[in-house]
């Protein structure tokens, strides 16, 4: 028997979507190719390095480092490699908000640097006296979060750039999920706002790209030199990258993605995001839930486990925040007819949760 992939049409917790389908016939074009060895795949290598160039327009760097990773995890423990080989200190340490990411946590792990979890403020924002507390001389690097995968929030980055900066230390950006949609708010979250050093954004979440398709960004070129290790038997000199061979099919994807939507498309498709998430939070506080305002096409509501699980069972892939909230990402693939057709669910789920049962004596 033949398995396929799921559809999406339930899909509303993740942060991946279907690709553009201009992405999807790049990346069956690339599938045999390996921007890991550029010698060889000199095709590829060439379309890496428009990638990097079309990233650093949305993320207001020119002439920008990096290189298409495997995802936000790879672009997020890369960017803490380099802040710990640069650090003097032999016991670095990087702080970051309790939002930030779990990939940190494998960073930390894998490299062995001391994270320093600070908490957020009551808007789920780095609560920047903690942050300013917490820094020392033996902070590597701060991170800020544009988009945070909870509750869709945007640090304040300048500010962690000011604090980062008084200490010596990297600022590092993750906007892995929201550095699709940001450039259409009003929000100061890339390198042309603040001192930022490395950033990660991803194609393959709101840029409608193939998965595999992250991003990770440097201010400048030297930061990647942290990273080399010599190749010697390829036909290139030395590699930057966390994974040897690399799917080419995620870099064309990208390139396609992003020609394709840069900027009008992904400004069409994060107001049609953003106008769910607004219709999806007003369905749910009219039924009396409590809801995270959303600030990026991300909603976040107090409903009840028993509900939640109901609407699980009705073939909802949703998922739940760490303190229990339910979640719903409105990704491109996410229409209003599906959040209608959920909110009919969850009226149906709850008149029943609230008939009383009968007993029989
Ligand atoms: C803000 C943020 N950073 C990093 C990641 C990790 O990205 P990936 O799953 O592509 O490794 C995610 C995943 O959702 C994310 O939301």
């Amino acid at each position: 028997m033949q398995i396929e992939p799921q559809a999406f049409d339930r899909v509303l917790s993740s942060m991946c979507t279907e690709p553009h389908p201009v992405a999807r016939e790049a990346a069956e074009r690339f599938l045999a190719t390996n921007p890991g060895d550029p010698g060889t795949y000199p095709s590829v290598t060439a379309l890496e390095d428009e990638a990097v160039s079309m990233l650093g327009d949305i993320a207001g760097l020119e002439d920008p480092s990096g290189y298409i990773a495997s995802g936000g995890t790879e672009a997020n423990i890369q960017a803490v490699r380099i802040a710990r080989n640069r650090a003097e200190t032999r016991t670095p340490n990087v702080v970051m908000p309790e939002s930030a990411h779990f990939s940190f946590q494998k960073a930390a792990d894998v490299l062995g640097v001391d994270l320093r979890i600070v908490p957020t403020d009551d808007s789920f924002r780095a609560d920047l006296e903690a942050v300013r507390s917490c820094v020392d001389e033996e902070t590597a690097m701060v991170i800020g979060v544009a988009g945070t995968t909870e509750y869709g929030r945007v640090d304040p980055i300048p500010e962690l750039g000011e604090i980062a900066e008084a200490v010596d230390a990297m600022l590092h950006v993750d906007a892995a999920w929201g550095g699709f949609v940001l450039p259409f708010t009003d929000f100061e979250w890339h390198f042309d706002h603040a001192p930022v050093d490395t950033m990660a954004i991803d194609p393959h979440k709101m840029g409608q790209a193939a998965v595999p398709a992250g991003g990770l960004l440097a201010r400048s070129d030297d930061l990647f030199d942290e990273l080399a290790v010599d190749t010697p038997y390829l036909e290139s000199t030395s590699q930057a990258t966390l994974t040897g061979t690399r799917s080419g099919a995620g870099v064309a994807s990208a390139v396609a993605a992003m020609a394709e939507l840069w900027p009008e498309g992904y400004e069409r498709q994060y107001v049609r995001s953003r106008n769910n998430a607004e219709w999806l939070a007003d369905a749910l506080e009219k039924r009396g839930y409590e809801v995270v305002d959303p600030t990026l096409p991300l909603v976040a509501a107090d409903v009840p486990k028993s509900t939640f699980d109901a609407l699980r069972a009705e073939g909802w892939r949703i998922s739940r925040t760490g303190t229990g909230e339910l979640r719903i990402v409105c990704m491109p693939h996410v229409t209003r007819e599906m959040l209608a057709s959920f909110i009919g669910d969850l009226d149906r789920l709850e008149v029943r949760a609230s008939v009383p049962v009968m007993s029989d004596d």
